[in-house]
């Protein structure tokens, strides 16, 4: 793995496209079938008006200094994509998607996804307080409890942040299974986010097993807008999105995402899979601003702020 951009003095002479030249040896002309699997591992563990303070400085310099390409440490991921220093709450997004805009093979991100892609999955999950997740994504991806790990216990304790970040689902019919280890074994109490109006019955079935829940709106549904400040109320400020799209297009929509890391995988899919976004389009497109680019073995794992 390397850095595209920012240059930094791992981005070999001549930029980015001598730089991605020795990574395409001997890459078929396939894509190679991936061999992670982007749902979390079973025990595991995406404006107007910007406002200077959204804008966290580059972290170039943390790049580690080696030119050479090879696979970077969890705690040099965890250095690149550290959340900004700031008091306020960061919502920040971690999706994939093919060339050709896929978000999704078959139902699941797994196909399109790699090693690479799976070990900044685990790093951003390492450095959240939370990672927000729409209801159908945790049923289609079965979701787990997120897992602590070795290698981000000390940043995590440092930063007082507990063993895991919590799952914090969004779900308006509450059907879930709560009998599931998310909801009955997780390490911090999984959340559940929904609406004043959702069925009583089944938000005592949540509570009963475990889960936390919490009202951010007054219909059955959650206001995209009030997540970010429910999860703030409970100290949970650096926040991480792991989609679906119908999750990620409202929070787009709702002005309320600083960041978008996308791994852009090298694959075409065709058909008729969804995007990353989704939901009622935005007015004007909204721009965001690169902030770096990882490649390994031609996947791109962008990260792009509000400018
Ligand atoms: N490419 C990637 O990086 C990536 C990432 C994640 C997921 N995926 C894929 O995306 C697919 C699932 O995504 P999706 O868009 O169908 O679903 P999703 O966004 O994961 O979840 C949609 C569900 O979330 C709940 N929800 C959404 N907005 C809500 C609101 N405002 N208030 C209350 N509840 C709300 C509803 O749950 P209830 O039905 O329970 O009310 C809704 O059915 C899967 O195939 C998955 O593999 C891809």
């Amino acid at each position: 793995m390397r850095s595209l951009f920012p240059v930094t003095d791992q981005t070999p002479a001549g930029g980015p496209e001598a730089a991605s030249a020795p990574a395409l040896t001997g890459v078929p002309d396939r894509a190679p079938a991936p061999t992670a699997d982007r749902a979390p591992a079973p025990t595991a563990d995406r404006a107007p008006a910007p406002t200077a303070d959204r804008a966290p400085a580059p972290t170039a310099d943390r790049a580690p200094a080696p030119a050479d390409d090879r696979e970077w440490s969890l705690d040099e991921l965890a250095d690149w994509y550290a959340y900004p220093e700031t008091d306020r709450p960061v919502l920040r997004a971690n999706m994939v998607s093919t060339l050709d805009g896929a978000a999704m093979h078959e139902g699941r991100s797994q196909p399109i996804s790699c090693p690479a892609d799976m070990r900044i999955f685990g790093t951003l999950r390492g450095l959240a307080d939370a990672v927000v997740v729409g209801a159908e994504t945790v049923r289609q991806e079965e979701y787990r409890p997120a897992r602590a790990r070795d290698a981000f216990a000390g940043r995590r304790a440092a930063a007082g942040q507990g063993p895991a970040p919590a799952i914090a689902v969004i779900s308006a019919s509450l059907d879930l299974d709560f009998s599931l280890p998310l909801f009955t074994e997780p390490l911090v109490p999984t959340l559940v986010l929904t609406g004043a109006a959702a069925s009583a019955e089944r938000r005592e079935a949540a509570e009963k097993a475990g889960a936390r829940v919490l009202i951010a709106g007054e219909g059955r549904g959650v206001e995209p807008g009030r997540v970010v400040a429910a999860l703030a109320g409970q100290g949970l400020k650096r926040l991480l999105t792991e989609g679906g799209p119908t999750l990620l297009g409202q929070f787009v929509a709702a002005d309320v995402l600083d960041e978008l890391c996308l791994t852009v995988s090298p694959m075409l899919a065709a058909g008729d899979a969804r995007r990353i976004a989704g939901g009622p389009r935005m007015t004007l497109p909204e721009r965001f601003a690169l902030a770096s680019v990882l490649e390994e073995d031609g996947f791109l794992f962008t990260r792009y702020r509000r400018p």
